[in-house]
């Protein structure tokens, strides 16, 4: 980890933001930004009070606005009650803007629909009305397991409408998945679709629910909803199956949003941590969408006229806060996309920004990584045959990006007129933390620069000291901020425990480890524990590995992460048989077996790329399995570390040579 730290803290390069934006932008220069820091430092609260009552329409208002009386269990702006999709879609047709086209929504196979803030408004609605009656309300809790459509955010907007927590499952994930989120969340309702389409391609959805049903566990499920994407064959339990037009039908076009507490869960939103169980991150409902509001404002430096584009999945929480909820509170028109970046070829983004005339375009470094290798094998999908004149800003999330691809992306796509907002955050944050601002930051190629106003990110050591300027240490928040986690769904301790550990003074411990510059500026290091981020998805080692011991044919797993050129980590798995060692095709054809398996039990994002076989994995005499030595042959690299206190030094060379 510490070459690959040096190298991007030795980039000297700084690019000033482009004059037109810093003359036009909210946050003016780093002075303005200077001055926000302070202004929050010298009276939080007043901050806080003042954002939310401006930025937000309550039903109550608030009196209070951070209570920390239970802490880490903060509670913001928590005697008020609003309604987040009142705040996303009412506020604008009320204020003349029912017109605005709201979504601009591009089929797999390039069709395209408007869809104006006041035609979602009724949508949203009727949806919300056929749910209330279904018998569904405030409290209960829905699972959305639904491909990128109008439909997803409809069903999103819906449930927020009425109180209904909802915990959106990604379509790439297996049936086994959705079971254990639909179990653990205690779902009384999934909304899904028939199929999904990809690249030309269709994948059943609705299968999937069944086969998660019949895994048992899900007797509360008492209505499926289906919105019909395809028209393809799927089974129906007349009972319990209903198709999402029919719920829609004959409902009034009028819906009351339902008054929730600022506190009140909005969704809970499985992420993955180091233990094989993934967490439900919870979030509030007020201060999740002043953060979500206020960081489009500030990042995207959000205007009326943009065409916002964020490439993001519904299923994740980039899709959550910067397609549902952010820009929609924002009132800005965006451009919701069905399909990949590399269909039908790789200049599909190209074509789509030009075709809408984006402005504002939001993706994540592996699209980038491998929309270059596209354009060097096929230059006709390169982005100087198209007209992107209308970008303004360009952004990326998810993972680190490294100097080539943020300088290609600067040149070849923003054509060195747009800045390149690096947004680091997590599930866990609800939405950005740190990230240049387009009119204020200068930038550096690979460092997500400075926090945004009131985050008080700081890097520090085992005990919660800062670490001297330069040397790498732990990522913490010393503050809270509205857009927190709020608790992990069922597992307050673990809540605990994960964020809040003793030994750090009570500050939010990321999970990251970073370094700051001499400007201040941070710069990740990547994960501190065992999650792995693979083309910007997180996943827990423990997770893979508990997925391949459940193979009947594994006897033991060890799961790490290797460096790779375009998903940023590849996951390479150690795995020894019950049987004799496998060699040759036979070695081949079980590790396909697995990698399948995984597939099955987690999702095709989880698979390994990379699997070796071995009689036994290295381990120290106590039997502890040593994963800094599997992630050195991983690499392909030399073991130089000391292996004194291996049992079985054997081992490595074995392990050494891929399949
Ligand atoms: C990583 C995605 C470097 C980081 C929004 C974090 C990043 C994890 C960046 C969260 C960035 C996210 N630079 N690393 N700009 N953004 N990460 O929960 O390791 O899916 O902890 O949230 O992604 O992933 P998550």
């Amino acid at each position: 980890m510490s070459n690959a730290i040096q190298s991007v803290m030795h980039e000297t390069r700084v690019f000033q933001p482009p004059k037109a934006l810093v003359d036009t932008a909210t946050i003016s220069g780093l002075d303005a930004y200077r001055t926000l820091c302070k202004a929050i430092d010298d009276d939080f609260d007043g901050f806080w009070s003042k954002q939310a009552t401006e930025q937000l329409e309550w039903l109550k208002p608030f009196t209070r606005v951070l209570d920390e009386s239970d802490a880490p269990f903060y509670k913001w702006f928590d005697d008020g009650q609003l309604n987040v999709s009142a705040n996303c879609l009412d506020k604008h047709v009320a204020a003349g803007k029912g017109e605005k086209t709201a979504l601009i929504f591009e089929s797999d196979d390039a069709k395209v629909t408007h869809v104006s803030y006041a035609e979602l408004l009724t949508r949203v609605c009727r949806f919300a009305n056929g749910i209330k009656a279904l018998g569904y309300k405030k409290g209960d809790r829905a699972i959305i397991y639904m491909p990128m459509s109008v439909e997803a955010v409809v069903a999103m907007q819906a449930c927020a409408r009425l109180g209904i927590t909802h915990s959106v499952v990604f379509g790439g994930f297996s049936a086994k998945s959705l079971q254990e989120r639909i179990v653990d969340v205690g779902a009384t309702l999934v909304i899904t679709a028939d199929e999904q389409v990809r690249g030309g391609k269709t994948i059943p959805l609705k299968p999937a629910v069944e086969d998660a049903f019949k895994m048992g566990g899900c007797d509360a499920v008492k209505k499926t909803i289906v919105y019909r994407r395809t028209g393809g064959k799927v089974n129906w339990d007349e009972a319990r199956d209903v198709w999402m037009h029919d719920v829609e039908a004959n409902q009034a076009d009028t819906c009351e949003p339902v008054a929730v507490d600022a506190e009140h869960p909005l969704f809970i939103l499985y992420t993955s941590g180091s233990t094989g169980k993934p967490k439900g991150v919870q979030h509030a409902s007020a201060g999740y969408l002043l953060w979500a509001l206020l960081t489009v404002k500030w990042t995207f430096d959000a205007k009326d006229s943009d065409v916002y584009w964020c490439t993001a999945d519904v299923g994740w929480i980039t899709g959550h806060t910067y397609i549902t909820y952010g820009p929609l509170a924002a009132g800005l028109t965006q451009v919701v996309f069905e399909g990949v970046p590399t269909y039908p070829n790789a200049s599909r983004f190209w074509e789509m920004i030009d075709r809408h005339k984006v402005t504002t375009f939001y993706t994540a470094p592996t699209a980038i990584r491998s929309l270059v290798k596209a354009a060097d094998t096929n230059p006709d999908t390169h982005p100087k045959h198209f007209d992107l004149s209308s970008l303004r800003i360009l952004g990326t999330v998810g993972e680190p990006i490294n100097p080539e691809a943020w300088m290609w992306y600067y040149k070849e796509v923003g054509r060195e007129r747009c800045p390149i907002v690096d947004t680091w955050w997590q599930t866990e944050t609800g939405g950005h933390m740190i990230t240049p601002l387009p009119g204020a930051t200068p930038m550096k190629p690979g460092s997500c620069t400075l926090p945004l106003p009131g985050i008080a990110a700081a890097i520090v050591d085992e005990a919660g000291g800062d670490v001297e300027q330069g040397n790498g240490g732990f990522l913490v928040v010393k503050r809270p901020w509205p857009g927190m986690i709020r608790n992990i769904w069922g597992d307050p301790e673990r809540f605990k425990s994960s964020y809040f550990p003793p030994e750090l003074k009570g500050y939010y411990l990321a999970g990251d480890g970073a370094q700051r510059d001499s400007d201040g500026y941070f710069w990740i290091m990547g994960r501190i524990d065992d999650v792995l981020n693979v083309s910007g998805h997180r996943l827990g080692t423990m997770e893979v590995e508990s997925a391949l011991v459940s193979h009947e044919l594994v006897a033991e797993a060890a799961v790490v992460g290797r460096p790779d050129d375009t998903t940023g980590e590849a996951v390479v798995a150690f795995v020894v048989l019950k049987g004799a060692r496998p060699e040759g095709d036979e070695a081949l054809a079980i590790a396909k077996t697995l990698r399948d398996w995984v597939g099955r039990e987690i999702g095709p994002i989880a698979k390994p790329k990379d699997i070796r076989f071995g009689d036994n994995l290295p381990k120290t005499r106590s039997g502890k399995i040593m994963r800094r030595l599997l992630r050195v042959v991983a690499k392909g690299e030399e073991v130089t570390q000391d292996i004194s206190t291996l049992e079985n030094p054997a081992i490595l060379e074995q392990l050494a040579k891929p399949i």
